[in-house]
């Protein structure tokens, strides 16, 4: 079979690998790719928001299942053009994708269906929104309601700062249209976790369990960026929360995007907050996560094709997944100036050196090709996700990796998988 992906960055890397290794695949084609797909895919110059151009490619090439990894090209409404002209894809809906598309319209599911989430409320004027501000506990939580690139999201230490941010956003200035709206929550604490599964739109298969680190510095300082590195297991999702995130978490919203006329085919992320036995959702993603995929797709010990078509038939009623018994680390390894403005084009060296390394693969993201040679070209520039024994021994690995690769302003979490240890169950 002839499958394409579509997507560029570390987590479409990571499809394409596992793909790569069922023996059900011919061919895989990547759109657009990126230079490390390309030794394994054949990268197709197309964008992921160029809906017809994907379409004629995939009927022309006679692709027999395409997988959709980023979100804009879901909430744009990918899945509903290729079923309605008789292709095969794994991904949400378009009015199933509006669970990440607007924030307000998860909170308000969640609410409507009782999934534990902060509480909150949603504006589109000022002054609603600041009188507000002037009654909640600070810190507070301020969101845009549209798709920002894992960034439209202010935590306000102050109530300046938060009515700042209000201001900021509702004027359009900080996320254009996606800020017309926002949301403004309570602050949560508490240790993240990321969890994915599998749903056919009734039945549920839970993928391992995973944790993000979404601030840019050491010790969760700093701006949020898109995700700066990612383990799995996470042990913060023992399994008893394991139990109840899927009872009150996942058959809750699998069932109530059912009942709203909005039946959820693909993959759900709910980033979860958990503190003690308290569990709340801080939101729903249509899609993997980028850089969860990366260690969870290491780890998977099924073939993910068969699983990706029974979820695009829509029965995964016998879908089971292996997972390898042991832990996976990623760390991304950033260019300069990331998540703000960043540096581009400066020569990576020492990739040649960390493929030779055993249980490390590393994924790309922002690479090009110049002259032959990988250059830097996005913020988030490589994965280096690596296996163990234990979470400790996978981190161990990914640093070594770390070591050998190097360019001008490089810079990267030194503290990723940290939270596990102590808590390390794979021992
Ligand atoms: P979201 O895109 O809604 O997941 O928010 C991005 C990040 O902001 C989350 O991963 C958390 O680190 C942080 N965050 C979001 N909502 C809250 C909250 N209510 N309390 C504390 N932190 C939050
Ligand atoms: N790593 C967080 C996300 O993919 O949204």
């Amino acid at each position: 079979m002839k499958i394409l992906v579509i997507g560029g960055g570390g987590r479409e890397h990571a499809l394409v690998w596992k793909i790569a290794q069922s023996p059900l695949v011919e061919k895989i084609y990547c759109a657009p790719g990126n230079p490390g797909i390309g030794q394994l895919a054949e990268n197709v110059a197309i964008r992921v928001d160029d809906l017809q151009g994907l379409l004629a490619f995939a009927q022309k090439e006679q692709v027999g299942l395409t997988v959709v990894g980023p979100e804009l090209p879901l909430s744009l409404g990918i899945v509903d053009l290729f079923e309605e002209h008789g292709l095969k894809v794994f991904g949400a809906r378009k009015n199933a994708a509006f669970i990440e598309a607007s924030k307000a319209f998860a909170k308000d599911l969640m609410k409507k269906y009782d999934v534990p989430t902060a509480a909150y409320e949603v504006f589109t004027e000022v002054d609603p929104a600041l009188a507000f501000i002037d009654r909640i506990a600070i810190p507070v939580v301020i969101k845009a309601d549209g798709l920002a690139a894992g960034k439209g999201v202010v935590i306000a230490e102050t109530r300046e700062e938060a009515v700042a941010t209000v201001i900021a956003m509702l004027s359009g200035k900080t996320f254009g249209n996606a800020g017309a709206r926002i949301v403004i929550e309570e602050f949560l604490r508490g240790e993240e976790a990321s969890f994915l599964a599998f749903t056919d739109g009734k039945n549920i298969v839970p993928l391992a369990s995973a944790q993000d680190h979404k601030a840019v510095f050491d010790g969760d300082k700093g701006p949020n960026t898109g995700g700066m590195g990612a383990y799995s297991p996470a042990p913060v999702v023992t399994p008893a929360i394991h139990e109840r995130v899927m009872q009150e978490v996942m058959r809750r919203t699998v069932d109530g995007m059912a009942a709203e006329g909005r039946p959820y085919h693909g993959v759900l992320y709910a980033g979860l907050m958990i503190d003690g036995d308290q569990i709340k959702t801080l939101e729903f993603n249509a899609r993997f996560g980028d850089p969860e995929c990366q260690p969870l797709l290491m780890r998977m010990k099924s073939d993910i094709v068969p699983i990706l078509l029974a979820v695009a038939d829509g029965d995964i009623s016998k879908t089971k997944i292996e997972w390898h018994d042991k832990a996976a680390v990623c760390v991304v390894m950033a260019a300069e100036g990331y998540p703000a403005e960043y540096r581009k084009g400066d020569l990576i060296a020492g990739l040649e050196q960390a493929a030779q390394m055993d249980e490390l693969f590393v994924f790309h993201a922002g690479t090009m090709l110049r002259e032959e040679k990988c250059v830097t070209n996005g913020g988030r520039v490589l994965g280096v996700t690596a296996l163990g024994a234990t979470v400790k021994e996978a981190i161990e690995r990914a640093y070594a990796g770390i070591s050998l690769i190097n360019w001008p302003g490089v810079h990267y979490r030194r503290d990723i998988g940290r939270k596990a240890l102590g808590r390390d169950t794979i021992a």
